[in-house]
């Protein structure tokens, strides 16, 4: 049977991403001219189970759509993981008569979601708010476009010393598991090479490349690392002692870009895309549908179901790993 929906409650979670602000508003704003009543949830899970409950009205989303971070703050709740946690959680729900729960935040954030659904049969959609872009089912994810503009920026500051010093820099972008910002933001700005996760890169490989450029003249080189451990080291700090150490005539340098990556305004696109995710949140829910994450397809917007989007595997394109090796000689 379906359930009228009278309150519904929006809660950002995971690392925080820009456009955040802009989902938040779209499905304020689409709720509010649905007559829908909107509790903004701070902290992520953790405020749901703390009771961090604010009445929103349309104007508490004013002057949002181009901040960073979120207003609603995030968190990585631990209790939230726990049996004992969702239970406080849910009955603070029903308390504050909240009969839906829209969720912005990545992979961890939408697992957690799809548990709470399950365990206690209350309708969430979710939305795709990560840097990482990891998510199955969409083409990209809030926050993704921004970051790439943001790395590509810092990127571009590197290429300047680098070139002046005949240097080889390894620069680690985030994604843990996921070599989207790492390969894209290479093809963007002309580096010699990306290492992802989801690829296999030889030092001797790299190393070839590299001379490969020097032939041609190049004197610097630019190597986009994903942030994923190798050896207990990061990724760009393990690929740098490699090269110094087996190819001693690069003088290598390493740096991390870090949580820069996560912060400033969103982009037009990423503004854009959370505008219509958020909207379609709320119409999503309206027609009755439940537990699935809003993505974009080709343009569209697209429903799935958040046991896809969590548990399929996001492919990188071939493609883009072909165009930056042919470009970057
Ligand atoms: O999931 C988003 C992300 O930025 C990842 O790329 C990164 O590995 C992680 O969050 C960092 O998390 P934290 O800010 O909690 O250190």
């Amino acid at each position: 049977m379906e359930r009228h929906i009278n309150t519904i409650g929006v809660l950002t979670s995971g690392g925080d991403a820009p456009g955040m602000n802009a989902a938040i508003r779209a499905v304020t704003r689409t709720a509010r001219s649905n007559n829908i009543n909107v509790i903004g949830i701070q902290r992520g899970y953790q405020g749901l189970i703390d009771k961090e409950f604010l009445k929103f009205t349309s104007s508490s989303v004013s002057n949002t759509i181009q901040r960073g971070g979120t207003i609603l703050k995030t968190a990585r709740s631990k209790a939230f993981m726990t049996e004992e946690g969702r239970k406080q959680a849910y009955a603070n729900m029903v308390e504050a008569g909240i009969d839906a729960l829209v969720v912005i935040g990545g992979n961890g954030s939408l697992t957690g979601a799809q548990l709470f659904a399950r365990e206690y049969d209350i309708p969430i959609i979710g939305l795709p708010g990560t840097i990482d872009n990891d998510l199955y089912g969409t083409d990209s994810t809030i926050g993704y476009d921004s970051a790439l503009n943001t790395i590509v920026e810092c990127v571009d500051k590197i290429r300047d010393t680098a070139n002046s010093h005949d240097r080889i820099f390894f620069i680690e972008v985030m994604g843990r598991d996921a070599g989207f910002l790492a390969q894209n933001s290479a093809i963007a700005s002309g580096a010699e090479a990306a290492i992802i996760p989801e690829g296999s890169t030889d030092v001797d490989q790299l190393a070839e490349f590299i001379e490969r450029g020097k032939r041609k003249s190049k004197n610097s080189a630019i190597v986009l690392v994903s942030e994923a451990q190798k050896d207990g080291v990061g990724g760009a700090f393990y690929y740098a002692e490699r090269v110094k150490k087996e190819y001693p005539q690069f003088d290598a340098r390493v740096t991390i870009l870090g949580h820069l990556q996560r912060g400033g305004t969103p982009s037009a696109y990423d503004r854009i895309l959370a505008s219509r995710m958020g909207y379609a949140a709320i119409e999503a829910l309206l027609e009755g549908q439940r537990n699935i994450m809003v993505g974009i397809k080709n343009d569209e917007i697209v429903y799935v179901p958040i046991s896809r989007a969590v548990k399929m595997n996001k492919p990188i394109n071939q493609e883009l790993i072909t165009v930056l090796n042919v470009l970057s000689l």
